[in-house]
């Protein structure tokens, strides 16, 4: 894994408080995390999680608190945050089903970005399936599709929503891996929320569990991977010890 200890975060939620109409859905979270640093974002439905990912892009607005992105505020427009550099794959992963993977691809590149051919080294199966309708594909090659279009922007903070949804184990065995590799070669800075707890803890550097809202139990991914007892009860709502 990274050392990421040397460098600044490039994204900081702050006492950061966030909901719908006014009514929190998330009370005072802290969370940062730092270029190459994968965070696994853990908790049960209903915990937090995507309106936390929802909160770092812009896409919804902190009821108190606040979000800094590569040291500055976040924009209150989702699409400026995204030029920056901060980018979610939502957990519907974003991907046009009635285009071709090229269509799909070639629509996600951008001047200076990353090189399509780059894209391919961590995704290669895409490089054959470019013909492919991507209503076609398996869910674990819309999956790749989706991160492959998430990264050819070159995002500096890359937040993942759901990223095992509908996914069998091997699917995602196969996937954390190459997103460990990407975040490594890329200095890419992610948030991963995720369902498979101990796949999760694997890969990333850091960890959050989050639950009705509140962050039950933050340390680094070793740390809670030595004490999974822990994760389990702060996952249900137990009071946590660390
Ligand atoms: N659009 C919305 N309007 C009102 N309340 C919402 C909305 N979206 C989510 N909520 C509420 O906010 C809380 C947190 O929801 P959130 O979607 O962030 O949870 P989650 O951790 O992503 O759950 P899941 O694992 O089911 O995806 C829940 O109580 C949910 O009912
Ligand atoms: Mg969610």
């Amino acid at each position: 894994m990274t050392s990421t200890l040397a460098t600044e975060p490039v994204l900081t939620l702050a006492g950061l408080t966030v909901g719908y109409g006014g009514v929190p859905a998330v009370r005072d979270l802290d969370l940062s995390v730092r270029p190459g640093e994968i965070m696994a974002l853990l908790g049960p439905n209903g915990a937090g999680k995507t309106t936390t990912l929802l909160a770092a892009v812009g896409a919804l607005p902190a009821i108190a608190g606040t979000v800094q992105a590569l040291g500055a505020p976040l924009d209150k427009r989702v699409e400026r945050n995204a030029r920056r550099g901060v980018t979610l794959v939502p957990d519907n992963r974003g991907v046009f089903h009635k285009l071709t993977v090229a269509d799909n691809l070639r629509i996600a590149r951008r001047k200076g970005g990353t090189d399509l051919a780059d894209v391919f080294e961590y995704f290669p199966k895409l490089k054959g399936m470019q013909g492919q309708r991507c209503g076609n594909l398996s869910g674990g090659e819309q999956q790749m599709l989706a991160l492959a279009k998430a990264l050819l922007p070159s995002p500096k903070v890359l937040l993942i929503d759901e990223l095992s949804m509908g996914l069998s184990p091997i699917a995602v065995k196969d996937l954390l891996p190459r997103l460990r590799l990407i975040a490594d070669e890329q200095r890419m800075a992610v948030v991963l929320v995720e369902q498979h707890i101990d796949l999760a803890l694997a890969i990333a550097d850091s960890a959050m569990v989050l639950h009705h809202g509140r962050v039950a139990l933050s340390g680094s991914a070793e740390l809670l991977r030595s004490q999974r007892a822990n994760v389990e009860a702060a996952y249900f709502g137990r009071v946590a010890d660390v």
